[in-house]
Order: C-alpha cells, then structure tokens, then sequence
C-alpha cells in the first residue's frame, strides 16, 4: 500500500521528523518560513495528514481548499485557537492537539517570567550589559520580594495547577484561582489553593496574576482596562496563554500610568510583533512564546502529535482528539 502522505508546516525536533519519515511519505518545510494561505492550502489538497502549529492560521478560508486530501490535523501544540474547528468539522477533518506533556515547562516559564518580573532581573542585566554597574550598594534596583505573596490564578487547568504546586510549595505563595469548572477539591487542597467566587476577586487580592485559561471568543480581551484597573497597583499580570487573552493596548496603558506595576509576558496579541511601548519599558519582561521551548518537551509534542496521526490511521480515535 502506497505510504501516506504527511505535511509538516515547521521544523521539528530531529528524531521525530526521523521517526515520521520512517512511517510516512514526509514533507517537511525545510527553510521553516511560516507558510503562506496558498501553500496551506496546498498541503491540504495534497496531503493525507497535515501537521501544523501555532504560527499556521488555519482559517475556514484555507480550509475550503479544494478538492481536499486531509483527513487530519495533527496540531503540534495543546493551543488550539489557531484552527477554525467548525470549519474543519464541516470540511469532516479530524483535529488534535499536544496537551500534558509541555505543562511543566510552561508552568516553569510563568515562574521565571514572575520571578524575573518582580526582581528586575531583564533589567539588571541589561544594566549590566550596558557596562553601567557601578557596584553593590544597599539601595540598589530595589525590588519586591515574591515568597510568602498571593498568585492569583486565572484558570485552574493543568498548566495553572503546576505553577500553583511551584509557587506554593517553593515560594510559600498564598494561591487564589477562579475557574469556572474548578478541580475537585481535595485537588485543590492538595494545592493549598483558595477558590475565589468571582474573577474579578482574584485580580483585587492577587500580588500576582497568572492567566491560564484558553483563547475562545469569550476569554478574547479578558483582561482589559477595567480588569487591570480593579488589580492592586504593586501587582505583576503574568501571561503565558495566549495573547489574545490581554487587551495589549490596555496592558500598554496600565503599565504606563502605573495601574499595575509590570508584566511578565511569553504570548502577544499580534505574535510575532511585540507592541514598541512594550519593547522600550523596564518593567515588563518579554519572551519570545518559550513556555514548552525545552529539547525534551518539543521531542515529546512530536511524538504525541505523531501517536495521534498514527492512531489516526490505523482506524482508531486518536487520545487527543480535539473535534
Ligand atoms: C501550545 O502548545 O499551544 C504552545 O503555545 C506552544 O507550545
């Protein structure tokens, strides 16, 4: 039987793309330039499986491609948003994503953002860089101290649990969360973690404010300028979701009126561009989308992304399917 084909939109991790071209007929895109609507398109006319990622808009326009090959998406990542998924139901294309295995590495990412954030630590070293230390002194780039503070969590999902155990169990954090389907609770009591009636709460009594909840139409612009107008002055919003969460044009306001006192950012609005009011303040630290950015975690998205098509294929309901 002929091999099926595969389309992969990125680069991936060495011994995956191995793995699959040891399965499948693979096209890898081998410059790793993000692809245009046309060669999406492509793809889906030409390929049994495509694999795309978070920088791939994969709008209903692209998927009305015609005649259509795809039966899968095979998304490389647990983010989803990126993908119109009633247009690829109705194009009867299967999708699935990545989850559990990048969520201690992004939890570890909102950990450093918080860290670095609240103890200057970008700006410290670019003090240092830019040869203008001048040596200790005791009222030097004073800071705020993190443990014994409150994160506030928005979401209480996987990756938002694994910040809680860090930040808690580490840090001797006070955690507040509200999710609209919270945990059980002996979960969260595991967690030393306070569930909050309201949102809004969380933002009022946070030290810190995580976002861990998915980008969906109703959590568009959750955090606007009357949200971060309700967040203590001295408090830090840290973002490793997804960027569309933050009304970045507000945040840009709150940071520079002083509402908030600074941010810690891995996920923009219009990725890959980064606001220039972001770029040129101290008190923000910016990352470029890093959260699952360790060797071992890329590989095991891969192969996850790999079991699914594989499942797929072998005409079983892939563990990850999404719709
Ligand atoms: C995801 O998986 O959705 C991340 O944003 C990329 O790792």
């Amino acid at each position: 039987m002929a091999r099926r084909k595969v389309i992969v939109t990125r680069r991936w991790p060495e011994e995956v793309e191995k793995e699959l071209k040891s399965l499948y007929d693979v096209k890898l895109n081998e410059d790793d330039h993000p692809m245009s609507v046309a060669e999406l398109q492509d793809a889906l006319r030409s390929a049994d499986a495509v694999l795309p990622t978070v920088s791939d808009k994969i709008t209903a326009d692209v998927l009305d491609a015609n005649p259509l090959c795809t039966k899968i998406l095979g998304n490389f990542g647990v983010g989803f948003n990126h993908i119109d998924l009633d247009a690829a139901m109705a194009r009867g294309i299967i999708v699935t994503n990545t989850p559990d295995v990048l969520t201690d590495c992004t939890a570890d990412i909102a950990m450093i953002l918080l860290l670095m954030v609240a103890r200057r630590a970008g700006e410290g070293e670019r003090h240092l860089r830019s040869k203008s230390w001048t040596g200790w002194r005791p009222t030097h780039m004073l800071a705020t101290k993190v443990s014994g503070k409150t994160l506030g969590l928005v979401g209480m999902g996987r990756i938002a649990k694994a910040v809680a155990k860090r930040a808690h169990f580490g840090f001797d954090m006070r955690i507040l969360f509200y999710d609209p389907y919270p945990p059980p609770k002996e979960v969260v009591a595991n967690l030393g973690a306070e569930p909050c009636d309201t949102f809004d709460e969380v933002l009022r009594r946070a030290d810190f404010v995580s976002v861990h909840c998915p980008a969906t139409k109703e959590t568009r612009h959750l955090i606007n300028a009357a949200r971060l107008a309700s967040m203590k002055p001295t408090a830090f919003l840290i973002n490793t979701s997804r960027g569309d969460v933050v009304d970045e044009k507000a945040l840009v306001s709150a940071l520079q009126d002083g509402t908030i006192a600074g941010a810690g950012l891995d996920v923009y609005e219009t990725e890959p561009k980064v606001s220039e009011e972001l770029l040129a303040m101290e008190n923000v630290v910016l990352l470029p989308h890093l959260g699952s950015a360790s060797r071992e975690t890329r590989v095991a998205m891969g192969m996850r992304a790999l079991d699914n098509i594989k499942a797929f294929f072998a005409g079983k309901t892939p563990r990850d399917k999404v719709v």
